[in-house]
C-alpha cells in the first residue's frame, strides 16, 4: 500500500460526502427526468469519473447502458497541457443513441470540446454532458455542461475520482490542495 504523505484531517474539504452525495442524487433526478422512456448510454471518462458515475447510475431508476472510455491530458502536473489524447475507446458503436458524458471535472473544457467533437462524428442521437465540478474561472474555450453539479473555485482538487499523483481518489469528499501539499504528492509518486 502506498500512503500519502499527507493526512485527510490535514487536508481542507471543500465539498463534504453528505453535500456531494446529495447533488449526486438530484442530478440523477434531472437526467431521468429528461431521458424516461428512452434508452440512455451513460460513458464515463476515466479515469476520474468512475465514482460519480457509480453512484449516478443507482439513483436513476430505469434500465441504462455504461460504457467508459479513457482520455488524458494530464501527467502527474497540475496544469492541462493542451493536449488530449483518446486512450481508450468505446467498446460498441455509439451511432443512432443518446449519450451522456459523465465527468468528475471540468477545467480548461478542453476534453470535453474535443470529446464532443469526437463523439459527434460517430453519428449519435445526441450528446449531452453531466459533470459534477465545474471551475468556471479555468476554461479556456467555450464549454456547455447540461447537468452541471457544483461550481467551484480555481483550487487543485482531489477525492471523490479526482487525484494528485495517483493519491486521495478513494476520499469520499471533495478536497482542496495546496501548492505544498500537490508538490509533496507528486514528489512522493516519484
Ligand atoms: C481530468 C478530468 C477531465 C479533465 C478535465 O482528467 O477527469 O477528464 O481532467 O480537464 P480539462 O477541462 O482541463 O480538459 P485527467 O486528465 O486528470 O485524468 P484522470 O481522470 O485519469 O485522473
Amino acid at each position: 500500500m502506498t500512503m500519502a504523505p499527507i493526512a485527510v484531517e490535514d487536508l481542507e474539504i471543500l465539498l463534504p460526502e453528505k453535500d456531494i452525495q446529495a447533488e449526486v442524487k438530484a442530478l440523477a433526478g434531472r437526467v431521468a427526468s429528461a431521458y424516461e422512456g428512452r434508452p440512455l448510454l451513460l460513458v464515463g471518462v476515466l479515469k476520474g469519473a468512475w465514482v460519480f458515475l457509480a453512484d449516478l447510475v443507482r439513483h436513476i431508476p430505469f434500465n441504462v447502458d455504461v460504457d467508459f472510455i479513457k482520455v488524458s491530458s494530464y501527467g502527474n502536473a497540475t496544469d492541462s497541457s493542451g493536449e488530449v489524447k483518446f486512450e481508450m475507446d468505446f467498446s460498441h458503436s455509439i451511432q443512432g443513441k443518446d449519450v451522456l458524458i459523465v465527468e468528475d471535472i471540468v477545467d480548461s473544457g478542453l476534453t470535453l470540446k474535443y470529446l464532443k467533437k469526437n463523439l459527434l462524428t460517430r453519428k449519435p442521437a445526441s450528446v449531452r454532458v453531466c459533470a459534477l465540478l465545474d471551475k468556471p474561472e479555468r476554461h479556456q474555450t467555450d464549454v456547455e455542461i447540461d447537468y452541471r453539479g457544483f461550481e467551484i473555485p480555481d483550487r487543485f482538487v482531489v477525492g471523490y475520482g479526482l487525484d494528485c499523483a495517483g493519491f486521495f481518489r478513494n476520499l469520499p469528499s471533495v478536497a482542496a490542495l495546496t501548492p505544498e501539499q500537490s508538490s509533496a504528492l507528486v514528489q512522493a509518486r516519484r
